[in-house]
């Protein structure tokens, strides 16, 4: 068995689940394939429930858990049809699940994906590794981000500070200092509310290349409000969710303020998340690299507004290390799966907070015996 690895992901945005097909087997990763298959809107909307909260809350997870593992396990079957390979040739799916609660602060820390690895590794015959965040929370840290140690071993430069900006539903950054412990963060909100805010007012899932933001005006009034969430002060170690961020926090922010138009209502929120991010970065370092990550990386409008925050930083995209910044988060999974086969630590201390570093996730096994999965290739 070869050193192929498949990695699935869908974070905060609930856009879309995210595969891909990495080999391993030699020095850097390389992605042989990439599929992404949209979230049926009634399946959206059931996560979207359950991530709010409410009634009946037991029956929804038991049936969301199911409905997300089938989906990810048609996401494989597609994947691997696009290319050469049979689950065979695949020795484990790294798979993230869906996040419904991340409750990092609790009195009990706790995190909660769904996603059930037994129908996945059922419906697809291969061993999938999962629930990779609650040994970091059991090791008191935050259980996030996590791939800051994915992007160490793609993205680091031996002389220059490099820093990874995963634009997501939330934002998060790796920063790569030469010679030293990587740090990381959630730096506060990025598509998550720049989507609902644009669905909101004008019934599209997303602001294409951030032109309708770019339409409007950055309000400094209410960006100064959105700019006092408690979160955005809080020092580091921290991360987030759609729990502290969401459309009832925007709307409780605009009341208020004085009437504003819709599109500069966007603008500033891609105002916020550019400063909370160039903040952060400025804390770290004066210059560096900073690669962009994410589906935020393809909003034209918000990475201008990204480098007009940060005039000394060289900005690119992830593609320029050969992963689109569409799978860099997947190809994390996948390669946190092979950390777990490996048993090498997957999280970083520096950037969670926990106490020392893991081997993260369980193993449900496929077709193949749990021992000659072990076995070296
Ligand atoms: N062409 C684009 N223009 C503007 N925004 C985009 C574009 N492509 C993707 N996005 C944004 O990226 C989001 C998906 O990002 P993704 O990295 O998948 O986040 P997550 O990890 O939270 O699922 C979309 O919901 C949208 O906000
Ligand atoms: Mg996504």
């Amino acid at each position: 068995m070869g050193e192929l690895y498949i990695g699935i992901m869908s974070g905060t945005s609930i856009d879309a689940a995210d595969a891909v097909l990495v080999d391993f087997s030699h020095n850097k990763p390389e992605l042989l394939a990439h599929l992404s298959l949209p979230w049926p809107a009634a399946i959206r909307t059931k996560i979207l429930t359950l991530a709010a909260g409410g009634s009946e809350e037991i029956e929804a997870f038991g049936d969301v858990d199911i409905l997300v593992a089938r989906h990810f396990a048609e996401l494989t079957a597609q994947l691997l049809a696009s290319t050469p390979y049979t689950a065979d040739d695949i020795r484990v799916i790294g798979c993230h699940g869906q996040t419904i609660r991340h409750r990092p602060n609790a009195t009990r820390p706790f995190t909660i994906q769904v996603g059930d690895p037994n129908t996945l590794a059922e419906k697809t015959g291969i061993a999938v590794a999962c629930d990779f965040r609650r040994r970091d929370l059991a090791a008191g840290g935050q259980g996030a981000p996590l791939v800051p140690a994915f992007h160490q071993a793609v993205f680091a430069h031996p002389q220059q500070t490099v820093v990874a900006l995963n634009l997501g539903g939330i934002a998060n950054i790796s920063v790569m200092h030469p010679g030293k412990p990587i740090r990381g963060y959630d730096t506060g909100p990025a598509n998550m509310l720049l989507d609902a805010w644009c669905l909101n007012a004008t019934g599209q899932h997303y602001d294409e290349n951030g032109d309708w933001a770019a339409s409007g005006e950055i309000n400094d009034s209410l960006l100064k409000a959105l700019l006092a969430h408690p979160y955005l002060q809080r020092p580091a170690p921290k991360s987030t969710g759609r729990e502290e961020f969401g459309l009832s926090w925007l709307n409780s922010t605009l009341y208020g303020q004085a009437a504003l138009e819709a599109n500069s209502i966007q603008a500033t929120l891609c105002e916020l998340t550019a400063i909370s991010v160039a903040e952060a970065i400025k804390a770290e370092a004066a210059c560096g690299q900073l690669v962009l990550c994410g589906g935020g990386a393809f909003n034209g409008y918000l990475v201008s507004r990204l480098q007009y925050h940060l005039p000394t930083w060289q900005l690119c995209r992830s593609s320029d290390y050969g992963i689109d910044p569409q799978w860099v988060e997947a190809c994390a999974f996948a390669w946190l799966a092979k950390q777990l086969i490996d048993h090498q630590a997957g999280s970083v201390p520096t950037v969670t907070g926990a106490d020392r570093a893991c081997v993260l996730g369980g193993i449900y096994p496929g077709k193949v015996s749990l021992k000659s999965l072990f076995a070296k290739s």
